[in-house]
């Protein structure tokens, strides 16, 4: 078992699962013939960008650091979507990103020249206004009052002023769902296409964003393949997928060990992780993370808060049950942990970094990282 070999806290990606779930969405490119990309947001261990890159079309990015990673390491497409972007950082963004994609028609008009003077393929994000994502709003674009996306008022105000706004546009893009199956994205294309389809004969291309959650096994793989088929028939476009959790669905772990057990009306492990430095989204989501061989609270006899060695009291991962006594010293394996995970964590409480292993899928564990205090030290002064 790998987690007796390795130190911890510590992130294993694990490849095998990696492949599976790459293996599914090449699957999808082919039969929809359409194009994935991977958004680095949720996951930029760039160590497998080799193997990512054998079965996708490239890399999205956010900012201008991923989307220089996604250049520098795998080398295939390279998109970028900012809400705004910085004049120093366009003039670096047209040399690295084959895609640029903008939030507002004020951005577009500032930067539309030295996009097409780079031959960089120019997109708008657009707002097709249909929440489908029930009681997540922090992750909702169509959130009323959002900044995400022009809407499509906005769009022909513009419009009515220039009518050449739209000149040099080559895409359009939206993005309106979180860990959502493809139903949700056959509801948002009728919005899109009602509001927006009559552009899409000027376009070559439409981008479909993130969210969908097309690895997980009860997601509809076949109708995202009818949908994007029918959206390329309609319009004669070029189809983009650019799902970040996808890529890396259920493809990491995180390996903690029982420091402490602490007892006050209710038993709480001290462990050396932590939801608010390594794996934020339990706590942003909110959400409990899955873990090896525990039940939930009540499920099994023996029972735990599982909680951190920083100082913040609500550093609180979840409530389990076990099989068994827990003790000191004792390993803990977060399952789904490669995704929002590594990009996100952070030293809060001078705490150190997890190292990152490799799993192979012949085995072997690889320690691809160990950080230490000058990682810590660095961003500091
Ligand atoms: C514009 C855009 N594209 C892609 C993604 C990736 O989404 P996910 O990781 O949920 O697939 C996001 C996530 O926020 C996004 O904002």
């Amino acid at each position: 078992m790998f987690t007796s070999q390795i130190e911890t806290p510590s992130y294993v990606i694990d490849e095998s699962k990696l492949i599976e779930n790459l293996k599914v969405l090449e699957r999808v490119q082919k039969e929809a013939s359409c194009k994935i990309l991977l958004a680095q947001k949720a996951f930029s261990n760039f160590v497998v960008y080799p193997l990512i890159g054998q079965y996708l079309a490239g890399t999205t990015a956010s900012g201008i650091y991923e989307a220089r990673l996604g250049k520098e390491e795998m080398g295939k497409e390279n998109h970028v979507f900012a809400p705004a972007y910085k004049s120093a950082d366009m003039d670096e963004l047209v040399k690295i990103c084959d895609h640029i994609i903008f939030n507002s028609v004020a951005q577009l008009m500032k930067y539309k020249d030295t996009c097409l003077k780079a031959q960089v393929e120019i997109g708008l994000r657009v707002n097709p206004q249909c929440s489908t994502q029930g009681d997540h709003a922090i992750y909702d674009p169509c959130a009323d009052g959002s900044r995400l996306g022009v809407t499509l008022k906005a769009l022909e105000e513009a419009l009515s002023k220039d009518a050449s706004v739209l000149d040099g546009v080559s895409g359009l893009h939206f993005h309106t769902l979180c860990e959502q199956n493809s139903d949700d994205l056959e509801t948002t294309l009728v919005a899109f296409t009602d509001k927006f389809g009559k552009f899409l004969p000027q376009m070559k291309w439409v981008n479909m964003g993130g969210g969908h959650h097309i690895t997980r096994a009860d997601y509809d793989v076949d109708r995202l393949i009818r949908l994007v088929k029918e959206l390329r028939a309609k319009y004669d476009v070029q189809v983009y997928l650019e799902p970040g959790e996808a890529i890396a669905l259920n493809a990491g772990y995180f390996v903690t060990e029982v420091l402490d057990i602490v007892e006050n009306g209710i038993k709480t492990l001290i462990l050396d992780g932590s939801a608010a430095c390594h794996m934020p989204d339990v706590l942003e989501m909110p959400y409990r993370p899955p873990l090896r061989d525990s039940g939930e609270w009540g499920e099994k006899p023996f029972e735990y808060r599982l909680s951190s060695y920083t100082c913040l009291a609500g550093d609180i991962i979840g409530d389990y049950s076990f099989d068994h006594e827990i003790q000191v010293g004792d390993r803990l394996i977060f399952e789904d942990m490669a995704i929002y995970s590594m990009v996100k964590n952070n030293t809060f409480n001078g705490i150190p970094l997890p190292s990152i292993y490799l799993l192979h899928a012949d085995g072997e564990i690889e320690l691809v990282k160990k950080f230490g205090y000058e990682d810590f030290k660095n961003r500091l002064s």
